[in-house]
């Protein structure tokens, strides 16, 4: 079972090192427009936000997974030279379909050598 990280703001953080682990490893939510009861929502989760990842081989970002609490809500995967073997921002749009009248979602991202991290929680207000 892999360690789970959570994001700290890199404001926060002294060393430039230990920055840049922290923000190429951590998944950033943004969502797009307001949230309807019932009404497809897309959900944007991208890995890091002033720092890149690599996409090599043997190290690479291999899973971005969508929670709204404790349910997992959508999951997806990438192979090595999904971005080209080039440091990118792994990024993955996902549609979801809220129900309830306010979501808490939380991703996590999962760096095939050093482990999961896991983002703030975004609540977001559902209009019924
Ligand atoms: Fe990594």
């Amino acid at each position: 079972m892999p360690k789970i990280n959570k994001y700290v703001d890199i404001d926060t953080v002294e060393r430039e090192v230990k920055k840049d682990l922290i923000d190429r490893h951590s998944p950033f939510i943004t969502v797009e427009g307001e949230a309807k009861v019932g009404e497809m929502l897309k959900v944007n989760v991208k890995m890091g936000k002033e720092f890149t990842h690599p996409d090599d081989f043997d190290h690479y970002i291999e899973s971005i997974t969508l929670f709204n609490g404790e349910t997992k809500l959508a999951m997806t995967t990438f192979v090595p030279g999904t971005l080209g073997n080039e440091k990118s921002h792994a990024e993955v749009t996902f549609n979801i379909r809220p129900m309830g009248k306010k979501l808490k979602l939380v991703a996590h991202g999962y760096c095939t050598k050093h482990g999961i991290w896991e983002s703030t929680a975004v609540e977001v207000a559902v209009a019924q």
